[in-house]
């Protein structure tokens, strides 16, 4: 007899490209070890409706183009950590309990969490409290959280960061102008600094090396002087004044986030060079794209292995991509360990191998 099982799978956090391809193959998994997928929708923000928001999944949902499609078909959520619940009133609750009382409706017997470090820590602290097996797979543009080389939507949110500079190459040289692109990536520099280099960028500024202006001006003179007629920038949104000061804006929704750094540093650019300076902010283009081969490779491979340890009865662990491997790590070290960009690392190396200039 075929030993059922339930699994859940959520989505947590932002969305990123590869969600969908890790959902397929988890549940393209489960359906060959004979269980049953659930699908939780809108996060765990659908775990606190009710009606519960969620969809029993099999093979056959996957037969179009889900896999190649950006987003997530479960939908997620960034906002409302369970623990400390924003009330229309403008008090703070707790509501884990509702969630668990979710799960526990849903019979599930392991869950499967697709999230960043944040989602992944506010899931973690759930399966404690709710005595939920639980395996999650990293998730995130931002590639901070630690011990996996990889989280899934960083590869192509690098992939639409270089085309962007493809594309501003043209017009920068057409018109002479130093073109700043802004991207995303919280207070981790790997998207800027794996773009600039493979978009072959003149100045690269990440949060974990503070600048000075007068050295961005000198490199991007030197360019000018020696012929050359544009300069391309890439400015990672967590990248400070040069006083130090963080640039945040509020959003619609009352909360601040990173904002303004690239129309700052083009400014400062444009007063200390007298160049033409066009500033573009990437935004959340880098997160809607189309997976690209890798993004769905590891999804798959995460997905796969993340049910195998649910098999296997092992629970409170991460999947991770490391050293061509597909392993496991606890949830909590891969959270303690927060993955920035390495300052001797090879490619703050090759970046300053190719004169690259990183601000100091
Ligand atoms: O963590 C992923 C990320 O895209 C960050 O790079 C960015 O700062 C943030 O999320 C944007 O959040 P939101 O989607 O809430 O605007």
């Amino acid at each position: 007899m075929v030993d059922d099982k339930r699994i859940g799978i959520v989505c947590s956090g932002g969305d990123c490209a590869g969600l969908n391809a890790a959902i397929r193959a988890a549940v393209f998994r489960i359906a060959e070890l004979g269980w049953t997928a659930i699908g939780l929708k809108e996060g765990t923000a659908g775990l606190l409706q009710r009606p519960l928001q969620y969809e029993v999944l099999t093979p056959d949902n996957f037969s179009g183009d889900i896999m190649r499609r950006g987003g997530t078909m479960l939908g997620t959520t960034n906002k409302g950590n369970p623990f400390a619940f924003p009330m229309a009133d403008g008090s703070v609750k707790d509501r884990s309990h509702e969630i668990l009382e979710g799960l526990r409706e849903l019979s599930l017997d392991a869950l499967i969490g697709i999230g960043g470090d944040g989602s992944s820590a506010i899931l973690r602290r759930l399966a404690v409290q709710g005595n939920v097996q639980l395996i999650t797979v990293p998730k995130t543009i931002d590639n901070d959280i630690g011990l996996t080389e990889n989280a899934i939507g960083f590869d192509t949110a690098v992939s639409v960061a270089t085309e962007a500079l493809d594309r501003l190459q043209p017009t920068a040289a057409s018109h002479h102008r130093v073109m700043v692109l802004e991207v995303m990536g919280r207070d981790a520099g790997h998207i800027a600094l794996q773009a600039g280099i493979a978009g072959g960028a003149d100045v690269i500024l990440i949060p974990e090396i503070p600048y000075s202006l007068k050295k961005v001006a000198e490199k991007i003179n030197q360019v000018r002087a020696r012929g050359r007629n544009f300069a391309l920038v890439v400015v990672s949104e967590a990248v400070r004044t040069t006083e130090g000061e963080a640039l945040e804006q509020t959003f619609t929704d009352g909360e601040r986030r990173f904002g303004g750094v690239g129309n700052y540093v083009g400014e400062l650019i444009a007063d200390a060079t007298g160049a033409e300076t066009r500033v573009t902010v990437l935004g959340h283009v880098q997160r809607g794209s189309m997976p690209n081969w890798r993004d769905r490779m590891i999804a798959s491979a995460f997905g796969v292995h993340a049910v195998d340890l649910v098999r296997d009865g092992k629970s409170d662990r991460m999947v991770a991509w490391w050293n061509r491997q597909i392993i496991d790590v606890a949830i909590e070290d891969a959270i303690a360990n927060y993955h920035s960009v390495e300052l001797d690392g090879p490619l703050v190396r090759t970046a300053r191998g190719l004169g690259i200039c990183l601000g100091d």
